[in-house]
């Protein structure tokens, strides 16, 4: 079936739903999204979202922290932008109805994360993402121009190149009509076309074999746009966050916030040695690549499977009362963390590079918008700032849709689009299929693709990714549409794109830190001398 809107929203987190709210009085919006609205990255957020609020705070010290955190890899520009804007994108939350804690006195109760000068983190509790993303939606559903498909699939953006031409990364001029969409409950797909479409399609976690990202989280946008021929960039730098919880038999990894090191947290070796004096003069609260490498390295010495966070020695009542749902989830698994240590580990969390963007929003694909986890906008440079992704987010959803309320009307529909087409294709019957090729990839992203790389690690990766593209291209063409087929395909590109970029850069800079290329002030004889 063929619909029209004036602006097709890909993802329903922060993004896409505060994207959607900026443009609904203008012209009518479909947000599609593949699982039930509230499955998203933003859901789990927990420590909360970066703004400079109140002094001794200022855009400064705030735009000197991400410089910093991001190995100075970052866009100057965007990063002023995205900091200075940040008190007015706050204001909206609160419009919208979101409430962050506050102290006695009434102010917001700020907190601290890595990375971060002063205290001013907003947060509602220990669970933020939940606040924000059931308020947006709640805001979305009551809006009458905003149309909710869920379990919605988007397959494939529709270009040129689905009228026949020939595109290629060297065109500068492809555009995007819309998108092939399949209801994954009766596998039909949709030919939705847009005046403008925006891609707010999240991160890529699912891409290795541990992850505190939910099963969402498999690239779908930079895939497609990678597939359309659009510009990709920073995909080496993967950020993982330092302590989700230890717990073999879940998945994802329930995250283990860092604000709870901004509280006092101490992270220790299994056998309960402090061990971040090693590594950086900010102990515990350095910057994320720091610590997770801290990490690896202990448990590569050790032989552990994990390290410990010690909360013995905080306040009980505070802790429990700031902290509720990791107090009630380690419990669930029978650690009271007021008397006993947390296992943490290291898992993937947030993605820095994806589909650049400009201060916009736009991709290099005419009339296509990314925003959030799937752009890479220049703000995190080398390494993401904690705290600092719902607040991009929000940052970009505003300009896109301010942009986008200017030009949507100038662009007419496409015609003549074809319907997808699955001739000659059958059911694939056998799941093992992929399921153990989204295991086989996991598992060499893991090993030889995560916190600690070198030039044979990344060269051993590529060839085994060859074996599993070629497996899935033949598969793919041969079968009936399918999410789990889609997302396999999805995750092979942007494994390739991770390895790729890896490849190119010679250096060790933020989170692509590579044995071949140490670097002196990473004090990098501590990683070399036990991988
Ligand atoms: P998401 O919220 O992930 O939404 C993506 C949407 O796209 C989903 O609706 C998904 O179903 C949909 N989608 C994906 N592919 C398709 C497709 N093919 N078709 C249709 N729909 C599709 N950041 C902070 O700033 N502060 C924090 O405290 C913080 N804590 C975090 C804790 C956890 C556990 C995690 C995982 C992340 C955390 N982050 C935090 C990062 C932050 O949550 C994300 O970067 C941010 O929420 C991304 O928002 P988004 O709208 O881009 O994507
Ligand atoms: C956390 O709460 O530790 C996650 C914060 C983030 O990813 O920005």
């Amino acid at each position: 079936m063929r619909k029209n809107f004036d602006f097709l929203v890909i993802g329903s987190g922060i993004a896409g739903l505060s994207f959607a709210l900026k443009v609904a009085d203008f012209g009518k919006v479909c947000i599609v999204t593949k699982a039930e609205a509230k499955e998203t990255a933003t859901l789990y957020a927990q420590g909360g979202i970066a703004a400079v609020m109140y002094t001794p705070d200022t855009y400064e010290k705030h735009i000197r922290d991400t410089m910093i955190a991001g190995d100075d890899l970052n866009d100057p520009n965007i990063v002023r932008i995205t900091i200075t804007e940040s008190t007015d994108r706050i204001k909206d939350l609160l419009k919208w109805g979101v409430t962050f804690d506050k102290t006695k006195s009434g102010k917001f109760d700020l907190g601290r994360e890595g990375g971060h000068s002063e205290y001013r983190v907003l947060h509602h509790r220990d669970n933020t993402g939940k606040e924000i993303q059931n308020v947006l939606l709640h805001e979305a559903l009551k809006h009458p121009n905003i149309y909710l498909l869920e379990h919605h699939f988007a397959v494939e953006l529709i270009t040129q190149h689905h009228l026949g031409e020939v595109v290629t990364s060297s065109r500068d001029d492809i555009e995007c009509y819309g998108a092939y969409v399949m209801n994954v409950k009766t596998n039909v797909v949709d030919t939705i076309l847009a005046r403008l479409t925006i891609l707010a399609t999240g991160g890529i976690g699912n891409v290795y074999a541990t992850t505190t990202n939910p099963p969402v989280a498999t690239g779908d946008g930079i895939a497609m746009v990678y597939r359309a021929k659009g510009v990709i960039e920073n995909m080496e730098f993967i950020q993982f966050h330092p302590t989700a919880l230890y717990n073999p038999k879940e998945k994802p990894n329930f995250l283990i916030t860092e604000a709870l090191r901004g509280f006092g947290a101490i992270l220790k070796t299994v056998e309960g040695e402090s061990f971040m004096q090693k590594y950086d003069e900010r102990e515990s609260l350095a910057p994320r690549d720091i610590v997770a490498r801290a990490i690896d390295t202990e448990m590569k010495i050790s032989g552990s499977d994990y390290v410990y966070l010690d909360c013995r020695h905080l306040n009980k009542n505070e802790l429990i009362s700031n902290f509720p749902t990791i107090y009630a989830k380690c419990l669930s698994i029978g650690i009271d963390i007021t008397t006993s240590m947390i296992p943490v580990v290291p898992a993937s969390h947030y993605i820095c590079g994806g589909v650049k963007v400009d201060e916009y929003g736009r991709s290099s694909i005419k009339n296509l918008y990314a925003i959030g986890e799937c752009a890479s906008t220049g703000l995190h440079g080398a390494n993401r700032l904690a705290s600092n992704s719902l607040l991009e987010s929000l940052v970009f959803a505003h300009r896109a849709a301010m942009d986008a309320n200017e030009i949507f009307m100038q662009n007419e529909f496409k015609e003549n689009i074809p319907e997808w087409s699955d001739e000659g294709t059958v059911l694939n019957e056998e799941m093992i299929l992929i399921t153990q090729s989204i295991k086989d990839l996991q598992t060499v992203m893991s090993s030889y693709v995560g916190i600690v790389r070198s030039n044979l690690r990344l060269k051993r990766a590529l060839d085994r990714l060859e074996i599993l593209y070629k497996e899935t291209e033949d598969l793919f063409k041969k079968s009936i549409l399918s999410q789990d087929i889609c997302e396999l395909r999805n995750l092979i590109s942007v494994a390739y794109l991770i390895i790729k970029m890896a490849m190119k850069r010679k250096e060790s800079r933020g989170l692509h830190f590579s044995l071949d290329y140490p670097r002196i002030e990473d004090k990098s004889e501590n990683y070399n001398s036990v991988v």
